[in-house]
């Protein structure tokens, strides 16, 4: 998904290349998130133009370009004061191509430079508006309407600052948004707003701030979005107070997300929805249009906990590979603080205020997307068993095709690495309107889903910079298992079952390690496979999931194609694809649908199909069916499911890299998925 990233330096000197240098490093960063084309703009030297550089491709490629345009030693000179603003493009509107990159123009003198994350769902009643009014347009893209709305509107009010131009062409646009605006008209400013579109401003300064917040000023009236016809605007503000910094040198940062800043500050603000960001002589104020009763008067500055080597590659050749083999470390880390296993006791300190209300809810709704929906498919057996409640699994996008009915004594969870996934906050707010409970299931301190949740449990996996899920899946895995705990705390009857639980949950992180030593065979196996064009992923029960979770990440990562069948469903329709030629991999592992796992298995060789299998070390009856087997170690049936994904992410990773995929960015996708 598109990324922003944008610096300031306010009379803290940096030369042209230094700020180019800090913009690229900026994009590479926000890489993970998946885009097909890049774009810079900074001043000129002389700073009466602005100077803008895109490329389609990866990053390197506009690195490329920018050490070959900006070579001049003029651009060398350091400047007290500059604001240079990068993007990475991910195509809604119009191809990858550098016509449709970002940053967008206003017109050919360059007067506002717009990059933009989201779409403009009103961007063609906008342009017939400009068309009417003289604006030729140059690209195929939604975002271009706004530089040249922008544009106009300085040209109708030329007494209007920066800020308030922005303001009054954000009320004009409708959909979702987070833009960083430059303008030759108003030298060393940036203006940077979003809406449903996830944006920060990071702080720099050399010593610590004397604040931990920055007062908010409001507008004093709000007009409803998309009056293209006659532009209404806005009284002017009067507002007055803003943030300082104690010392005048001070650098601002803007991004989608912190990855981007992580290296430079960690101070860092979250903007809401609607929130206008505008740093003018090196004062950054935050704006808002409409003061709602239950908005705060200020937005706190969080101090990042993040280090910068959580996200390098360290010695892997992949984040993807990386994050695979984070996972002994990060399902402690899920764990830590919660479990006690001395005291067989859970403490979810998130939602444990909510615990009372959610027991006496009429049913529990699991919502998430991708991976997101497979951790929810694979605890819901362990969830109905011990909250004793209906559990239901939805995919967001087509909970709300269905406008599904919801009620007030619902509690509804919404699952999201990301915590940005459009569809998945949609249907979020979709079931807050009416009134249920909302839990968030996140990995991203801050992120929209997170803020707009009741109550929630931050998954604590680290950060996930592949865009294929991997470690934030068995940390969501374990986030469910650890609620289902929480909910069946008092139920004697359950007690037993709950210590097998935390048992097998305090071993867990030695027999991943254990399954981690498979990578080599796992690599071989891939050896046999990465020609084919298909495999097929069979099992049941509690390992369903893993066959669903399997096959996407085969898909994403290898583009060959693959299916998690479920093995009850064999004999419906799937065995027809089964023959010597074609792949298959089987789960049989033995818990209380092993015999049934077992018939599958029979059927499938029967029909020559030379399956691999994963089972239990030592299960010579299961291993007797097949040459090719991945064993990994006897846990409590609930949680094999976290056990047997990892030799499918291994295997997908070594088969993508055989096949010369983009093991990281896989083609067509994107880290956060912020559009519908
Ligand atoms: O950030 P989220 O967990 O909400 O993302 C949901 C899906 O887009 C995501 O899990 C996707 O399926 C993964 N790339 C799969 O590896």
């Amino acid at each position: 998904m598109c990324g922003i990233f944008a610096y300031l330096n306010y009379l803290t000197p940096k030369s042209r290349l230094e700020v180019l240098d800090l913009l690229v490093t900026g994009l590479k960063r926000l890489e993970y998130r998946g885009y097909d084309s890049t774009g810079v703009a900074i001043d000129s030297p002389d700073s009466k133009n602005i100077v803008m550089v895109k490329r389609t491709g990866k990053v390197k490629v506009l690195e490329d370009a920018i050490k070959e345009h900006f070579s001049g030693g003029e651009y060398s000179e350091p400047v007290m004061t500059h604001i240079g603003i990068a993007h990475t493009r991910w195509a809604t509107h119009g191809v990858p191509c550098e016509r449709n990159s970002h940053p967008h123009r206003s017109d050919e003198g360059n007067g506002f430079v717009v990059v933009h994350n989201g779409i403009i769902t009103n961007y063609n009643d906008v342009k017939t508006f400009l068309a009417k009014r003289g604006y030729e347009f140059e690209s195929d893209t939604d975002t271009e309407v706004f530089a040249k709305l922008v544009h106009h509107l300085w040209k109708t009010h030329p007494t209007y600052s920066f800020r308030e131009l922005v303001e009054q062409a954000i009320l004009q646009v409708e959909g979702a948004f987070a833009i960083a605006v430059k303008s030759k008209h108003f030298p060393g400013e940036c203006v940077a707003s979003r809406r449903s579109s996830p944006l920060l401003v990071a702080i720099k300064t050399k010593s610590r701030l004397a604040t931990d917040h920055i007062p908010i000023l409001y507008g004093k009236e709000i007009r409803p979005h998309g009056q293209t016809r006659e532009l209404p605007v806005l009284p002017r503000s009067d507002s007055t107070s803003e943030f300082m910094p104690e010392e005048k040198e001070v650098e601002y940062f803007f991004a989608s997300d912190a990855s981007a800043v992580i290296e430079h500050t960690n101070r860092v603000i979250y903007l809401e929805d609607d929130d206008v960001a505008a740093v003018r002589d090196g004062t950054l104020s935050i704006h808002r249009l409409k003061k709602s009763l239950d908005d705060p008067h200020a937005r706190e500055i969080t101090t990042l906990k993040m280090e910068i080597q959580q996200i390098m590659k360290g010695n892997y050749d992949y984040f993807m590979q990386k994050e695979i083999f984070e996972q002994p470390d990060s399902v402690v880390n899920t764990m830590r603080g919660r479990v006690r296993f001395d005291g067989n006791a859970i403490v979810l300190g998130g939602i444990k205020d909510y615990i009372p209300e959610i027991k006496r809810c009429r049913r529990l709704m699991l919502i998430g997307c991708g991976t997101s929906y497979h951790s929810a498919v694979a605890t819901r057996q362990l969830l109905e068993e011990l909250t004793e409640l209906p559990v239901i699994v939805e995919l967001a996008s087509d909970f709300l095709d269905r406008n599904t009915p919801i009620f007030r004594d619902d509690v509804c969870f919404f699952i999201s690495q990301s915590g940005e996934t459009a569809d998945t906050l949609m249907a979020l707010r979709y079931c807050k309107q009416r009134g249920a409970l909302i839990v968030g299931i996140t990995n991203t301190v801050g992120s929209s889903i997170c803020r707009e949740s009741h109550c929630g449990v931050h998954i604590n996996a680290g950060p996930e910079i592949g865009v294929a899920s991997t470690k934030a899946y068995t940390s969501q895995f374990i986030s469910l298992v650890m609620f289902a705990l929480v909910m069946s705390e008092d139920r004697l009857s359950l007690q037993q079952r709950r210590l097998e639980i935390l048992q097998a949950l305090s071993n867990l992180a030695d027999q991943i390690r254990k399954v981690l030593k498979l990578d080599s065979k796992v690599q071989e196996l891939a050896k046999d496979l990465y020609q084919h064009k298909s495999l097929l992923i069979m099992g049941r029960g509690y390992n369903f999931a893993t066959c669903l979770e399997g096959a996407l990440k085969v898909k994403e990562l290898t583009y060959m194609h693959s299916e998690g069948i479920m093995a009850g469903e064999l004999k419906h329709g799937p065995l027809a694809l089964v023959d010597d030629s074609m792949p298959v991999l089987m789960i049989v592992l033995r818990d209380p649908v092993y015999v049934k796992c077992m018939n599958a298995l029979q059927q499938v060789t029967s029909r020559k199909g030379c399956p691999v299998i994963i089972c239990e070390e030592g299960d010579e009856e299961t291993k007797a069916f097949s040459s090719r087997h991945l064993e990994i170690p006897r846990t409590v049936d609930c949680l094999q499911g976290i056990l047997t994904v990892i030799p499918m992410q291994l295997l997908s990773y070594h088969i993508a890299v055989l096949r010369g995929c983009d093991v990281d960015c896989p083609r067509n996708l994107a880290k956060s998925v912020t559009v519908e």
